[in-house]
Parts: C-alpha cells; structure tokens; sequence
C-alpha cells in the first residue's frame, strides 16, 4: 500500500509539472469513488479578520490552514483551488499583505490558483517571482509570466481531475503586457485537448467573471463544474448559493475566505457523477495553526516596523498647531459629556487595540483614534497623546476654533459621523435607533 501511495505521488507531481503520464492509473476499484474539491477566492489580502464584530469574525489564514489539515486528514483525495483576486491595495501594507498571503498560500499547498485582474497589481514580476504557487491561467499572458494553461491532479483511487482558469477581459484595465484571448474558445480548446490527452474524470473549470456571465460556461462540453470568483470591493455580497444545470454545477467562492467551499464529486462504477455542496464557516470554532500564527507575527512585525519608518515624515508635517482641542479641552466645559463618553467604548477604543498589539497598523488606527492620516490628527501615542481613543471630534469635528469662542450650534451634524466607521465588515449590527441610546450624552 505504501509504495502504491509512493507511486502516485510521483505520477501526481509529474502531472502538475506539466509533463503528464498518459495511461489510467490500474487500482481503480468497482465501487463508487470521490474527490473532495475545495475551493476559496476572493482573498483581498484579508490575513486575519479585525474582530471588530462577532459576526464577520470568519477566516483568516492560522484557521484555513487548520482547517485544510483537518480535513486533509479525514479525506485522502482532496483537490485544492483558488479563484483569484487575492490582492486589495497599492499600498506598501498592501504589498506586504499580498507576499505574507501567497507565503501562506504556498504552504496551503493548492493544486490550482487562477489569477483575476486584481492579481496583476503588483505587476508581473511579483507573481513569476514566486514559482511555488501553482499559477493556472488559460487565455492571460502577462508580460512573459506564462501561468500554466490548465493543471491534472491524479489521486490515488484512481481517479483524474482537469483544471482550465479563464478570465473575462471586461474586467482588466488595459494593463501593459497583457494579452487576454478569448476566454470560451479558449476553455473549449482546452477541455477538448484534455479530454483528448489526459482523459480526467472530472473537469473542474475556474472563471473569473461576473456572475451572469460564469454560468454561461456550465453549458460548455466537458465541463463538470464552474467555481466563479471576482470581487470590486470588501463589502460586496457574493451569491454561494450552488445552481445545478444537466448535471452540472456551478457555484462561487466566499468573499475574503470567510467560508470554505466543499464540493464531492462522486463518481459510481459506470461513471455517473453526482455532486454534493457544502460551505464550512471558518468561525472561532475551528483553532489557529501555530505556523500560521507565526506567520501573521512575522508580518505584524513588519507592519510596526513600516509605522515607525513613516513617523518621522508625520512629524515633520505636524509642527503647526492642530486644528483638533483634545477630549480634555471639552472636558473643562462640558463634564457631564464627557463623563458618558469616557465610559463609553469609544473612550477605550485606543487601548482596544493595545492589547491585541495592534495599536501601530494604520488599517486599523483608521477607526479607533482622532483623524488618523488627516491634517492634524492622530500620529502615534508618543508625538499625540491627547488624540487617541474615539473622541468627540471625531462626531462633532474639529473644535479648536469652537474651545477657544465657544458658541452654540456647534458640530451638530454629529448623527451623520457614525456611518464612517460602523460600516458593514465592522459593525454589521449597526443601527442608529439602538446604537445611539448606548453613547447618549
Ligand atoms: C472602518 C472602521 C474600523 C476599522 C478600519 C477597524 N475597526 Fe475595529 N471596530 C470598529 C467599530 C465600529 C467597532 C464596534 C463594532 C460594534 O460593536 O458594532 C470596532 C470594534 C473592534 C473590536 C471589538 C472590541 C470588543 O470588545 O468587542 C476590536 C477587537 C477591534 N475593533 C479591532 C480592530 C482591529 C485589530 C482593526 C484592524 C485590523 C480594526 N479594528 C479596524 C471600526 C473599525
Ligand atoms: C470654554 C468652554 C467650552 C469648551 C472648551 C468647549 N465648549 Fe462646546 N460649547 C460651549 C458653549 C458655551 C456652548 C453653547 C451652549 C449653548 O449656548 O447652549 C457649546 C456648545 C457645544 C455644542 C453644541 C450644543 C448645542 O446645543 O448647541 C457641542 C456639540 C459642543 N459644544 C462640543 C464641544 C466639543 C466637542 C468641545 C471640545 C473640542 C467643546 N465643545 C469645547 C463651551 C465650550
Ligand atoms: C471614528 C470611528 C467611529 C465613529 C465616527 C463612530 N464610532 Fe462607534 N465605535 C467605534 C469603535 C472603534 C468602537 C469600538 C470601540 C472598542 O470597543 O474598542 C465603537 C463602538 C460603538 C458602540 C459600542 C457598541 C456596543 O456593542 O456596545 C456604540 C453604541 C457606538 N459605537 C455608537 C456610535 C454612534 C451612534 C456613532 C455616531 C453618532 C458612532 N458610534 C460613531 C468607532 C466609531
Ligand atoms: C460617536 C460620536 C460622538 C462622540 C464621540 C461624542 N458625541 Fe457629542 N453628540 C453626538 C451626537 C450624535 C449628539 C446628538 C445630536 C442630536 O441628537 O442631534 C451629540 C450631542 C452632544 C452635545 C449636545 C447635547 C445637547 O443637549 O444638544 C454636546 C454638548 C456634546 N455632544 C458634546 C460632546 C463631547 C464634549 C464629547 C466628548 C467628550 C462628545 N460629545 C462625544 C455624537 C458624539
């Protein structure tokens, strides 16, 4: 049995490198037999989820790499997959976030990653720089990084899957270096060249589209099953529900790997294909593996040290007096506010997070101090301590002029600030009726 696993694992990594045994493997059995195809996408760079709420605490890469071990250890056949779009921002963090997920995603071990036009942010060489991931891209050419056009996994009940990726040239800007045939002639070409040369069991076609225009791929021959992935923004809603059409199935990737899709493919002795779907939460029931842990430290680290670099420019920049007073200086004439607001959780939303050591990532100061990276505002809590914590001027807006001739009337659009910062990914529970009465003053 031993050396039969031995076999087709070099048969398995002979195939991903492209060079493909032709013949069927001999051990097929009688019975029914099934591949576990799991699929995410959509990742925006999303490493850990903030915490700020409950409910979007899902995802995040110390929980999808446990829960990829587990479910490798409960099944033997499992087929790895991603949609693409795993970048977000044009930013230094964004870069940074971008190498620590593709670090994450080699040791995840995929079998397929297809690229979306979000992929290409960074530019070509950031991708063909990192040859452990298996890259997967039809019809895109990208400055002379050739992904491959499709990938075949064998398995060691005998069975073969057939990965093809093709993306819709809609959805890329106009990128230099960037060729994008066309995507149907291209998955038609593909899936009839594997048909013909490798013969898998199983076509698993990966589209990076809108959703309308993937499920016109479920009528594509040869095809059993569309994973669609695409994502604009953070907060779009993505449809996971599966749709079934003659036998095949179509369904779409989570947005930033919140869930995990699972998809068995079952194949019983006369070929027959069925298909059965689920979605695995990665909430705070499934545990962080340490090396992922250690992995998010690393990048944690870098992300202080990034702060600190950008301090001094800050400074610079802040000599002239700030346009904000400080909850302090509203204190002397308005106590009685600010003894509800210092109980409040905006008086503690600095400390928030200090404790998770969090207190120097700009992704998160953005929310939980006075006008980070505004005129004025928050730069660290060493050059302004008196801006931290969600202050009064962060609702009422800039009150140096207002503490110094104080007049009625002032900041009295104060309602309108909430929505800047409870906003869906951080409060989804938001509701000025219920919110306010907690913060009343
Ligand atoms: C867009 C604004 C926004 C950003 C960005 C943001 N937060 Fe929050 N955070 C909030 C809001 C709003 C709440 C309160 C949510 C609620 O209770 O409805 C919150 C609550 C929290 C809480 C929960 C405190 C508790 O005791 O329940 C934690 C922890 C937290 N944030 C950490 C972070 C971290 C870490 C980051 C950066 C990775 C971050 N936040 C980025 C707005 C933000
Ligand atoms: C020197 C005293 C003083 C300081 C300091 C001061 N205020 Fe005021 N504030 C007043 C007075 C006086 C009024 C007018 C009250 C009135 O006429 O009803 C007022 C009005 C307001 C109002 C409008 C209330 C209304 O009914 O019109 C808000 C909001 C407000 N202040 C917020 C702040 C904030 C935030 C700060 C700190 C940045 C601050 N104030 C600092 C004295 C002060
Ligand atoms: C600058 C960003 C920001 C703005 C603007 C803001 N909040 Fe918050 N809010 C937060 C953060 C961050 C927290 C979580 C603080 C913590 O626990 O560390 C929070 C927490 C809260 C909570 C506590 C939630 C709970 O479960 O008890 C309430 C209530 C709340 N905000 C109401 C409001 C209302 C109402 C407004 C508008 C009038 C508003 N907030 C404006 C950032 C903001
Ligand atoms: C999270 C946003 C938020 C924060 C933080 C906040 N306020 Fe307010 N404040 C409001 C809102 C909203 C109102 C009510 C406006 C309304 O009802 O039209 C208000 C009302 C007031 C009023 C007017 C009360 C009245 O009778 O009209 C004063 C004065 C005031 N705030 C001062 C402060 C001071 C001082 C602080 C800081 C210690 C503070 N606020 C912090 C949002 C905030």
């Amino acid at each position: 049995m031993k050396q039969v696993i031995l076999i087709f694992a070099a048969a398995a990594m002979t195939a991903m490198a492209g060079c493909l045994p032709s013949e069927r493997s001999a051990t097929s059995s009688a019975g029914a037999r099934e591949v576990l195809v799991v699929y995410t996408g959509n990742l925006l760079a999303e490493l850990k989820p903030c915490g700020c709420s409950k409910e979007e605490d899902q995802g995040g890469i110390e929980r999808r790499m446990q829960y990829l071990k587990d479910t490798r250890g409960k099944h033997r056949h499992v087929l790895l997959v991603d949609t693409g779009d795993h970048f977000k921002e044009p930013t230094r963090q964004g870069k940074l976030k971008a190498a620590t997920l593709l670090t994450a995603t080699a040791r995840m071990k995929y079998d397929a990653v297809a690229l979306g036009e979000r992929d290409l942010l960074y530019g070509a060489e950031f991708l063909r720089e990192r040859t452990q991931i298996p890259w997967v891209a039809g019809n895109l050419t990208v400055d002379r990084f050739e992904p491959a056009r499709s990938r075949v996994k064998r398995f060691a009940n005998g069975l073969t899957a057939g990965v093809i990726a093709v993306a819709d040239a809609d959805l890329f800007y106009d990128h230099v270096g960037l060729r994008i045939d066309d995507p149907r002639q291209t998955a038609s070409r593909l899936v009839a060249r594997m048909r013909a040369m490798e013969k898998p069991d199983v076509i698993v076609l990966l589209t990076h589209a809108q959703r309308e225009s993937a499920l016109g791929y479920l009528n594509l021959s040869g095809v059993d099953v569309v994973i669609n992935g695409h994502i604009d923004t953070e907060s779009d809603v993505v449809d996971m529900a599966p749709v079934r059409q003659d036998g095949k199935l179509f369904v779409q990737s989570s947005s930033r790997g919140q869930k995990m899709g699972e998809l068995t493919v079952r194949i019983d002795a006369d070929g027959e294909k069925s298909f059965a779907h689920n979605l695995v939460k990665l909430d705070s029931s499934v545990k962080f593996d340490s090396e992922m842990v250690k992995l998010y430290a690393q990048y944690n680290e870098k992300v202080e040290a990034l702060f600190f670099e950008t301090l001094a420019g800050k400074r610079d920049k802040s000599k002239s007096s700030s346009v904000y007073a400080g909850d302090s200086a509203c204190q002397a004439c308005h106590p009685a506010e600010h003894a509800v607001w210092s109980r409040s959780r905006h008086g503690h939303a600095y400390d928030t997070l200090r404790k998770i050591n969090k207190a120097f990532d700009p992704e998160c100061l953005a929310c939980h101090v006075v006008g980070f990276n505004l005129p004025g505002g928050f730069i660290s809590e060493l050059d302004t301590p008196r801006l931290k914590n969600v202050q009064c001027e962060v609702c009422h807006g800039p009150g140096r002029g207002h503490a110094s001739s104080p007049r009625s009337g002032f900041g009295s659009n104060a309602a309108a600030a909430c929505k800047q910062c409870h906003v869906k990914n951080h409060s989804p529970r938001f509701n000025y009726a219920k919110y306010w009465p907690r913060i009343k003053h």
